[in-house]
């Protein structure tokens, strides 16, 4: 008999197969069981009927995730999710499970990420870790296909990439301290002179001291550079990867996107225009309007309560859709001050203003040319003005948030080590790092994508922790 996977049973119509999973969850009539078979590829209903005695005798006894192994006749069924459903005729528990701790019924988010490595068998988590996997492979892809290098930055490091006040240190033997990498980005600019073009795709660590939907102390960056790139170049490639990884997933996980009641709709027009772009003094002038304002202020009275973390994707959550709640001038004047969501130049953009550029723009934006001051001490200067740095930060649409940053890298070695120095930064251990700057220096670009955020936008979940398989926030580190 084959052995079939869930996910193609179709291709298996009126066949009799083998299918190796758990017990999802099952509901009996008076002479047929009904059982929810899992098998990590999706969610099959096994009917088996009393006059399959000793099928019938085995199902009564599952219990929730029991392992098992059924065999039967692939059917098709109108009322079947998935089309199919299979007719059992053979049935063998493998491991009768004890009393699951995941019911059905709704669990709060700590007790669930308590659980984490059960949680993740759950109807949404397995879709959810699905479109991680093609978000993943489809980046690998892309680049790939681009003719660019797979290349591996270290994770302990004796230097800091992005400022010195995330960095996770540890004890390195006689060499006193290690830091965990916050990016790969100074080893890949070393690969790229090598190589030409590379990328890699590797776990960055950052100690954020926020506890937000949008931030985890572990998470993974696909980090692309590029011998020869110019800033324009830099975030062509950019939205052509994020199409990319976009469209790939719309048509190899639609299944999953339903079963997590992601609307598409707004994805493919992802796919099918280009980005916006706008400067970062441009977006302040944006950001401190009067409609941008009252987008926040009704914002923030819509969400009043509901940026609650006690929201899984399990109860379906999604990013709120509903109407904003009207305000008059007075209400808007008043949410502007308490929340203070005027910006200037010189600070960042909070969620908040993120959110209504991206509500201005309805699509990815591009906010480049920040202040040089705001901006780590590898960034480029703008040759039209030298108090702005060439880089740009890409805000996914529908609250997401920043999805990549990138920048040109500093060519001229004088410079680089002028700007070591206003970053309070020790010159000795990036004497390498200048070396790239001593021995045929190029004009060279590249960015970082946050895996983690750009499957939360992609599925429509809202918060970070359920994007990766075994999340570490601040007040998390288990299991
Ligand atoms: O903007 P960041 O800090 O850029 C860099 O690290 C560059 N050195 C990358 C490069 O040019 N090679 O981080 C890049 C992206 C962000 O846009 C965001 O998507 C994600 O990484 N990110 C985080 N994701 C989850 N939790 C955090 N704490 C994150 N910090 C950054
Ligand atoms: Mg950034």
């Amino acid at each position: 008999m084959e052995r079939a996977y869930i996910e193609d049973v179709a291709n298996h119509e009126g066949q009799q197969v083998e299918l190796r999973g758990w017990l999802y969850s099952k509901r009996k009539g008076g002479k047929i069981v009904f059982l929810q078979v899992r098998d990590g590829t999706g969610i099959l209903q096994a009917i088996v009927k009393s006059t399959c005695e000793a099928a019938f005798e085995t199902a009564k006894q599952l219990s929730q995730e029991s392992s098992l192994v059924v065999r039967g006749t692939v059917c098709a069924d109108p009322r079947s999710k998935i089309g199919f459903e299979l007719h059992v005729t053979e049935l063998e528990a493998l491991h009768l499970a004890e009393d699951y701790p995941i019911s059905p019924k709704a669990h709060g988010a700590e007790f669930l990420l308590d659980r984490r490595h059960l949680w993740i068998r759950s109807a949404r988590q397995v879709p959810l870790l699905r479109v991680r996997h093609e978000v993943m492979q489809a980046i690998r892809d892309f680049f790939h296909e681009q003719g660019f290098i797979a290349t591996e930055a270290p994770l302990l490091t004796p230097i800091s990439v992005e400022g010195t006040t995330t960095l996770f240190h540890t004890p390195y033997f006689d060499l006193g301290q290690a830091y965990l990498s916050q990016s790969g980005q100074l080893y890949l600019e070393a690969t790229a002179m090598a190589l030409g073009r590379v990328y890699w795709i590797g776990p960055a660590f950052r100690a954020e001291k926020s506890k937000t939907r949008k931030h985890l102390t572990e998470f993974w960056m696909a980090e692309g550079e590029m011998a020869f790139y110019s800033h324009d170049d830099n975030l062509k490639l950019q939205e052509a990867l994020v199409q990319y990884v976009i469209g790939r997933v719309l048509t190899h996980k639609a299944p999953e996107l339903e079963a997590l009641g992601r609307d598409v709709t707004a994805l493919e027009r992802v796919v099918a225009e280009p980005f916006a772009r706008i400067t970062y003094d441009e977006a302040i002038d944006l950001v401190n309007g009067d409609e941008a304002l009252a987008f926040m202020a009704q914002k923030w009275v819509q969400r009043r309560g509901t940026e609650d973390d006690e929201r899984t994707s399990e109860a379906g959550s999604q990013p709120d859709q509903a109407a904003l709640p009207a305000l008059s001038a007075s209400e808007v004047q008043q949410l502007v001050e308490e929340h203070r969501l005027r910006v200037s130049v010189g600070e960042d953009f909070g969620s908040p203003q993120e959110e209504a550029i991206s509500q201005h723009f309805e699509r990815p934006v591009f906010i480049e040319k920040y202040p040089t001051s705001m901006k780590p001490f590898y960034m480029e200067p703008d040759p039209d003005n030298p108090e702005r740095v060439l880089n740009a930060d890409l805000i996914a649409p529908e609250g997401y948030g920043e999805i990549i940053g990138g920048s040109s890298r500093m060519v001229d070695l004088a410079s680089l080590e002028r700007s070591l120095e206003q970053h309070n930064l020790p010159k000795a251990p990036y004497q390498w790092f200048l070396d790239l700057r001593r021995y045929g220096s190029v004009p060279h670009a590249g960015f970082g994508l946050g895996v983690e955020r750009t499957v939360a936008w992609v599925t429509g979940v809202n918060h970070l922790r359920e994007c990766i398989p075994f999340p570490r926030q601040i007040h998390r580190l288990s299991p």
